[in-house]
């Protein structure tokens, strides 16, 4: 017999405090995933916490979040809140798309990061990383971050736009200025209990509007002349391309979607894939031995000049593995904030199932089980990238480790994210002997993303 199901309120969670909930407790030390996942040890794998806007549950049980992963976007839809406040900002893009929208922008935006396609962007990925290399040869202590950043917004603009933006040697570009401001913008208004910007507008707001209207700008200029490609019969050959050629019977984007589905891309695969080659980095700078191990075997794979090929890549299983480690200790999007569609129950792990309204906000910790399941990830404080090389852990820790998110709307660039990051730490391990740089403190700094700030690493050109 089953057990009859529980509602929100009837589960353990923080004391909230009045009108402002879990709120300051939360945001207090700026790692809120983090205070997030101490209460996960206090209260169980399902609790709830209480925000200004009322309940929420969080959990990290992986049986409700496999459930809710599958069942998307039928039964849950991406968190509203989250949403318009994106949407408010001009980005209407397959990350807030629900329904036939997000089918259809999901559909093409994948099409552009299926591997058959990256073969095709693997030369620019060469070029951006031996430029990045250009670029750190005097070596020194290295603030890696901005310049990985740049690495990861030229290779992802070539791949939605075709446009060699170069932003590693043309640090000052407009849009290599305007993109690192925006994830922080739209993180300000995530995190502030009131949105007071609906009513009036401070300098930040106006800020934020000047930069999106010459971002927006920019990328017309770009449809433009994929829409001239189109017209003139070619092949599309990039996700703007692909969004502008509608076929017969389909209803076109709109402006605001081509924009929100190109900036959705950048955003996506910028800050997210350069923080991973960052933390890996750190770990492989204070960890000799294995720096030595993924420096040999990128010799072996890599040879010791150019060209590369993309069959390469296979040879660095160590180098991934480096990079899933890196994820995995400083996972850059741990949360998913989702709500229920409609009135359903989610299963019970070991206790009775649970209901929720339409509209609950349910907060998913994707990678809590593989920094405290010490029977799966062993000693799980500690890098250690060979882990990653035992078929057991990777298919036990599954759902216990799901940086990529899963289900229909698993990171579509999960594929790139991995060629690009592996590719990345074996070129500068093989390249550059690293090196701690004692005087760097990195912290993990939440915007949108979670990336690290404060770190730097000591490089010496070989
Ligand atoms: C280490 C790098 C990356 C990590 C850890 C990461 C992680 C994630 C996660 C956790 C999600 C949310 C899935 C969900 O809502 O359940 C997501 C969504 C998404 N990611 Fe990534 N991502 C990375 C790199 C990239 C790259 C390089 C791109 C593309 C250039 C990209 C494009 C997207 C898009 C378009 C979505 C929205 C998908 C949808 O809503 O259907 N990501 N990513």
């Amino acid at each position: 017999m089953t057990s009859p199901a529980v509602t929100v309120r009837g589960l353990p969670g923080p004391p909230p405090l009045p009108a402002l909930g879990n709120l300051p407790d939360l945001l207090r030390d700026g790692r809120p995933h983090r205070r997030l996942e101490d209460w996960c040890d206090r209260y169980g794998l399902t609790y709830q916490i209480t925000t200004p806007a009322g309940p929420a549950v969080v959990t990290a049980d992986p049986l409700l979040v496999d459930h809710i992963m599958r069942e998307r976007p039928r039964l849950f839809r991406r968190d509203q809140q989250i949403t318009r406040i994106i949407e408010e900002v001009g980005v209407h893009g397959v990350f807030t798309a629900e329904g036939d929208r997000w089918r259809r922008a999901r559909r093409i935006t994948s099409q552009g990061l299926n591997p058959a396609h990256l073969a095709g962007y693997f030369p620019a990925l060469v070029t951006g990383a031996q430029r990045l290399a250009r670029r750190w040869a005097p070596g020194g202590s290295v603030a890696v971050l901005p310049d990985l950043r740049r690495y990861t917004l030229d290779v992802t603009f070539a791949l939605a736009t075709g446009h060699d933006l170069n932003s590693l040697e043309q640090p000052k570009g407009r849009l290599a200025t305007l993109l690192p401001m925006l994830l922080p913008a739209i993180n300000r208004r995530m995190s502030v209990p009131v949105p007071y910007w609906r009513w009036v507008r401070l300098p930040a707001d106006r800020r934020l509007a000047t930069m999106l209207s010459e971002l927006d700008s920019l990328i017309r200029i770009r449809t433009v002349s994929a829409r001239e490609r189109v017209a003139a019969g070619a092949t599309p050959a990039t996700v703007l391309e692909s969004l502008v050629a509608t076929p017969d019977g389909e209803e076109p984007f709109t402006q605001a979607e081509l924009f929100g589905n190109v900036l959705t891309m950048l955003l996506a695969g910028e800050d997210t894939t350069a923080s991973a080659v960052a933390w890996a980095l750190h770990h492989l700078a204070a960890d000799l031995p294995a720096q030595r191990r993924v420096r040999a075997e990128a010799v072996v794979a890599l040879g010791d000049g150019s060209p590369i090929r993309a069959a390469e890549v296979r040879g660095l299983a160590l180098a991934g593995a480096a990079v899933r480690e890196a994820l995995r200790l400083h996972p850059v999007a741990s949360l998913t904030v989702v709500e229920a569609a409609e009135e359903t129950e989610l299963p019970g792990g070991d206790g009775p199932p649970l209901r929720v309204g339409p509209g609950t906000p349910i907060w998913t910790l994707m990678t809590y089980g593989s920094r405290r399941d010490s029977r799966r990830f062993p000693d799980p404080g500690r890098f250690r990238p060979d882990r990653w090389l035992d078929p057991v852990t990777v298919r036990q820790g599954d759902l216990r480790h799901l940086p990529f998110g899963a289900g229909p709307r698993a990171c579509p660039g999960r594929g790139l994210a991995m060629l690009e990051a592996t590719l990345l730490v074996a070129l500068i391990v093989r390249d550059f002997d690293l090196a701690p740089d004692p005087a760097s403190r990195p912290r993990e700094r939440v915007a949108f993303t979670v990336s690290p700030a404060g770190l730097r690493v000591r490089l010496t050109r070989r």
